[in-house]
């Protein structure tokens, strides 16, 4: 394996979310669709609102140098218009002990759930919606603006409205091509007024949203001339037009980039935008969730990044899976992958591991394994080996 010597001030960590990992988060959308048994219950995740210290120490002692995290805006903002002291000096105790262990913070303002006053008003569906985001934003720049490295307004918007609003497998539950548009635009109008509010704050700070970025491979069986048209297609649409628009709004200071898979994609009769396509058509190895390892796609994808012509911070790359030779491997051949584009002039600024600790995963509530870390039933962390691994490319910058 070639070795890779990463640029001074390179940042590396890793990531988590407030509610996959804090607990006891009980007024969100995500809350009450568990309580109505529509999606698993996320209780009290791995209690890193109170035992954030000690896993922050553990960063540190993995040669961390950044750690992602996000603010719940259902505890700092509980109901419309009022706003929680006891949450806002938490995070800020966050921050102070991220600051004291020179490990640079990166804030998410909004990573998939929302109040429930915000919700139950129509959630982003709601053309105020982007009032409501952008008021919750100004009270916490003013609160955080100098503890902050990186501002991350929102996490996956695609994602989200995809889930949400397309898949209809994530709060609201909707299927509704209509309202997924409107929920997109209205998130592109939050992340514009979110850009703004800060940069009013502190001018010199950096600010983006989390793109998910997939590699889209046509099937390679018949009808490939329009299975390459899908591919090029969601490729253009799904990675490119938003970062695209708001790159043109010059709302962007860097890419915040995550990345995980490959889907195969074809061409369909009923669906525009075409399919996924199930079959395996390759003997790629894939994870304990089905996805493929990929790791030319993080390359390909860092490389189709340089049109931008902006910094890239990868905030969530990870995988989960059953045995620690896998994960060597996945993280190994991604690191590779930011080493190579590297090389070949991509701006890469930052990589962090999803996750530092294994959390709780959405639909697939507590099934999927992405941490460096795992817990037992008292919420003991428990290294995985491959962690050290990982502690050793950070203390190295490089392998
Ligand atoms: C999300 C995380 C999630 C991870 C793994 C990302 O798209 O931001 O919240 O846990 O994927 O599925």
């Amino acid at each position: 394996m070639p070795s890779y010597h990463f640029p001074p001030n390179f940042l590396w960590g890793a990531a988590t979310s407030s509610y996959q990992v804090e607990g006891n988060n009980e007024r969100n959308d995500w809350a009450l669709a568990a309580w109505q048994g529509k999606v698993p219950v996320c209780g009290r995740a791995v209690d890193f609102y109170n035992r954030f210290e000690e896993d922050f120490k553990t960063a540190q002692s993995l040669r961390h140098t950044a750690h992602r995290l996000s603010l719940e805006w259902s505890r700092i903002q509980p109901e419309a218009g009022r706003f929680d002291a006891e949450p806002v000096q938490q995070y800020k105790r966050m921050f102070l002990s991220l600051r004291e262990k020179k490990i640079k913070t990166v804030v998410t303002l909004h990573h998939f759930t929302n109040p429930l006053w915000f919700y139950e008003r129509g959630g982003w569906f709601n053309p105020e919606s982007v009032d409501s985001f952008a008021a919750y934003v100004k009270a916490m720049t003013e609160e955080y603006a100098p503890l902050v490295d990186y501002w991350i307004t929102i996490n996956e918007p695609m994602v989200y409205v995809y889930n949400g609003y397309v898949k209809g497998v994530w709060p609201p539950f909707e299927k509704s091509l209509k309202k997924a548009v409107v929920v997109l635009t209205h998130l592109t109008q939050a992340h514009l007024e979110a850009y703004r509010i800060i940069h009013e704050a502190r001018a010199d700070t950096k600010v983006s949203f989390a793109k998910h970025v997939r590699v889209f491979n046509p099937c390679p069986s018949y009808n490939l001339g329009q299975n390459n048209l899908i591919a090029y297609l969601r490729n253009k649409i799904f990675n490119h037009r938003l970062l695209e628009y708001c790159r043109k709004k010059e709302a962007l200071d860097f890419i915040a980039l995550n990345y995980y898979t490959m889907d195969f994609v074809k061409w369909s009769l009923s669906r525009t935008a075409g399919i996924e396509c199930t079959h395996s058509h390759r003997r790629l190895k894939k994870n304990s969730l089905g996805w493929y390892n990929y790791p030319e796609g993080l390359y390909a994808l860092l490389m189709g990044m340089k049109r931008y012509r902006l910094p890239v911070f990868i905030s969530e790359n990870g995988t989960s899976e059953t045995d620690d030779r896998a994960y060597r491997a996945y993280l190994l051949s991604h690191i590779q992958a930011v080493g190579k584009a590297l090389d070949k002039g991509v701006d890469i600024i930052g990589y962090l591991w999803w996750s530092l600790i294994d959390n709780f995963e959405w639909d697939k509530g507590y099934h999927a394994h992405f941490g460096l870390f795992s817990v037992d039933e008292h919420l003991q962390r428990i290294p995985k080996p491959f962690a050290y691994l990982y502690r050793d490319v950070c203390a190295r910058n490089g392998f």
